[in-house]
């Protein structure tokens, strides 16, 4: 039976990029929804951008923008992280939506009149007032000397050097932090959603302690364990403590960037209110205006389970207020929580001079790192249980190294070729004993797995799937394809260990696809069956020619990924061309209109000299467009070089081309490239080499630049004297 499920991921606020943290909530999430849609249930996998609340205000204040064209700004920059990192959502918008505005106020009036008595309350409370900006101030923008140790400067809710939690109202010589004035006290009525009610505590005593639909403790048992302490004991802003769940105060007084309340103009919604609101909210963005589906009538199926991926700073707000929220409106409560912990850079060492700790998710992309070892990375070391994981430069590497390539894509590789070459690409069924039992053992692995990614046990899924793909590479050392391609009396043998490899592959790519999806994909057509679900009934018919799967990571792509500024502009030169790839490093080659080509010759070099660069003929395997650059195309090149596993090894190369060639004109194509070259960092990317290209002195007068072509019978690898 087909599952309904809507899956969100926290709102992320719109006033900053993605950090690291976001992304990898997004992939954690991602790879289960990817999981269960290819058990074939139907997911709706939802975000927007938090939008509302003062910070935001005061920040688009501060960049003279209006809150709205500010966050539009943030909006817009939110495409190229989700694509780059794989993230299928199929809805993102935003708390600051029609749809969001009168969810959020159909919920309060349903709380407000709530038939059993409302759980709404108003009460006057005394607040600070910055009487220059004509506003209350939230505690965060009260300033002043510590009540205890006497630090300056501290915050009005707590003291950063003694730790000290307060009122604001107990801050000694307090100051409005955005105009500098002393804010006055003055009384205000609030609204409070009434926590305390018992028919809030008893219902929430069982959503968090209590099991879920199937029987099981619905909440991960440290957040349980968390939570339940809330129910004894609560800590108020003064620093004294009460006993019970304490009411929430969910209205801020104008000027507020919000969500009006109904019946009470100048009152807003505090944007903790509103925020979980728009995950219904996207949910009916989707259905409605772009499906033109009914939201009610997908709500109101019994069997639509709801859950929530969160981090672990936020469990109140996704325990208590969200679920009574939606109880006592009369809505459907979520199905779950799921809470991650959070994600520490390099052993949360603080920013080195030679590595810093910032992982910029964008940098990273710009880098041309590949998005599936970060995710295959997280994936490794991602559990169900909240605790903090640590990215570690040296343990990325030799996981997405001797784990991903060398022991799963090697798979293909090792098969593919003897495949192609000998057998027309055809696979046979017979697999021999040792091969079917092979065969069936992976596949067998299927229902263990898809339990490890239901239960968010992702690490453990990796490691599963790795010991398989040990199990294959132990059946090639036994069998040895490469001696029985050494004499054709073993053909059949040859035939079925690389047909027995191939689909051992397709196997083990379907596990990971909720992983590497874009892999995924390039596998698909090369073995010609689905990778979209769990298991497929049949064994692969035929493959087409192996394409290389994936680069290794090289070191310094991670020392450039961890240097702490960005890495110099490089990319838009035209490296493929050395008279301006010269223009960066010494100063540009004048231009003369007498000599050839437009400059004069280079001083005399000896043949020493020239015996040092190392030109190469390279088969340009792959060419692709550079995303956000119009001058580089992306080469991949066969130098004739191999890795240790004997397979072909390609070399990545920028190069300036792109104004003259179509990547399609180039792929299968040979020229020439300096091959001893140092790598050199790109804004896209490492570069390992340079093609030789021609251009003219005079580019302005004579636009135009020319990549080398040998002549036929050279093949990749010949050096060229
Ligand atoms: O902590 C945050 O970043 C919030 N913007 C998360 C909101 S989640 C949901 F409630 F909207
Ligand atoms: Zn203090």
């Amino acid at each position: 039976m087909s599952r309904q499920l809507f899956v969100t991921t926290a709102l992320p606020y719109a006033n900053g990029k993605f950090h690291i943290g976001h992304i990898m909530e997004y992939i954690q999430a991602d790879i289960w929804v990817r999981y269960q849609r290819m058990q074939g249930n139907a997911v709706d996998f939802c975000c927007a951008d938090d939008t509302h609340g003062a910070p935001i205000m005061i920040a688009a204040e501060k960049a003279g923008q209006t809150p709205q064209q500010f966050v539009a700004d943030i909006a817009a920059g939110r495409k190229q992280y989700l694509d780059g990192f794989h993230i299928s959502f199929d809805n993102w918008s935003s708390t600051d939506s029609p749809e969001n505005h009168a969810l959020a106020r159909q919920i309060y009036r349903d709380l407000r009149d709530n038939a059993d008595g409302s759980l709404i309350e108003t009460r006057t409370i005394e607040q600070f007032f910055d009487p220059e900006k004509n506003m209350f101030l939230p505690d965060r923008y009260i300033k002043g000397e510590c009540p205890k140790c006497h630090a300056q400067d501290q915050y009005g809710d707590n003291c950063e050097v003694c730790g000290a939690v307060y009122a604001p109202t107990d801050l000694i010589k307090p100051f409005s932090a955005l105009s500098g004035a002393t804010p006055v006290l003055k009384n205000s009525e609030h609204f409070f959603f009434k926590l305390s009610d018992p028919r809030c505590v008893e219902f929430l005593q069982e959503w968090t302690q209590g099991n879920d639909e199937s029987g099981k403790p619905r909440l991960q048992p440290e957040v349980a364990n968390k939570v339940k302490e809330w129910f004894s004991v609560r800590t108020n802003p003064d620093g004294s403590t009460s006993e019970g769940l304490g009411d929430w105060d969910i209205s801020r007084d104008a000027p507020y960037f919000g969500i009006e309340i109904p019946d009470a103009p100048g009152k807003y919604f505090y944007v903790w209110l509103d925020a979980p609101i728009g995950y219904l909210a996207s949910l009916k963005d989707l259905l409605v205006n772009k499906r033109g589906q009914s939201y009610d009538a997908y709500m109101a199926n019994p069997a639509l389970e709801q859950y929530h991926f969160i981090g672990k700073d936020i469990v109140t707000f996704h325990t208590l207020f969200w679920p009574a929220t939606l109880k006592f409106s009369g809505r459907k409560t979520p199905n779950n929580v799921f809470v991650h912990g959070f994600l520490t850079v390099n052993n949360g060492e603080k920013m080195s001079k030679s590595r810093g700790t910032g992982l910029d998710p964008l940098k990273y992309l710009k880098l041309g790192m590949n998005a599936e070892w970060l995710r295959y990375y997280l994936a490794a070391k991602l559990s169900a249980r909240n605790e903090d994981i640590d990215f570690n430069a040296d343990d990325f590497m030799l996981r997405v190294n001797s784990d991903l390539i060398g022991k799963y894509v090697n798979i293909a590789s090792r098969a593919a070729g003897f495949l192609t070459k000998r057998f027309d690409g055809k696979l046979t069924h017979q697999f021999g004993v040792s091969g079917s039992a092979l065969l069936h053992e992976i596949r067998e692995a299927a229902p263990a797995l898809a339990q490890m990614y239901e239960t968010r046990e992702f690490g453990k899924a990796t490691r599963e799937i790795m010991a398989l793909a040990d199990k294959v590479n132990a059946y090639v050392d036994q069998n040895k394809p490469w001696d029985l391609a050494k004499d054709t009396a073993n053909n059949e043998a040859l035939h079925q260990v690389c047909s027995v490899l191939i689909n051992t592959f397709a196997v083990l790519t379907r596990y990971l696809a909720p992983i590497l999806p874009s892999l995924a994909a390039a596998v698909e057509k090369f073995v010609g069956i689905s990778m979209q679900q769990w298991t497929v009934a049949g064994d692969v018919a035929a493959i087409q020619p192996y394409q290389h799967l994936m680069q290794r990571v090289i070191p310094e792509q991670l020392d450039a990924l961890f240097e702490p500024k960005e890495p110099p502009a490089l990319a838009e030169s035209t490296q493929s061309a050395p008279k301006a790839r010269a223009k960066k490093v010494t100063p540009a080659t004048p231009v003369d209109p007498n000599a050839p080509g437009g400059e004069a010759l280079a001083p005399t070099i000896s043949i020493d000299d020239f015996a040092k660069i190392d030109l190469r003929i390279a088969k340009i395997v792959n060419c692709e467009a550079v995303e956000g650059s119009t001058k580089l195309l992306r080469l991949t090149l066969d130098v004739g070089e191999k890795d240790e596993a004997g397979q072909p090894k390609t070399r990545n190369v920028f190069s300036g081309i792109a104004s003259m060639y179509q990547p399609a004109q180039l792929v299968g194509q040979l020229t020439v490239m300096v091959a001893n070259l140092a790598p050199r960092k790109m804004k896209f990317g490492m570069s390992e080499g340079m093609v030789l290209a021609a251009s003219h002195g005079d580019e302005a007068a004579n636009p135009g630049i020319y990549i080398l072509n040998p002549w036929p019978g050279a093949t990749p690898g010949m050096r060229i004297h």
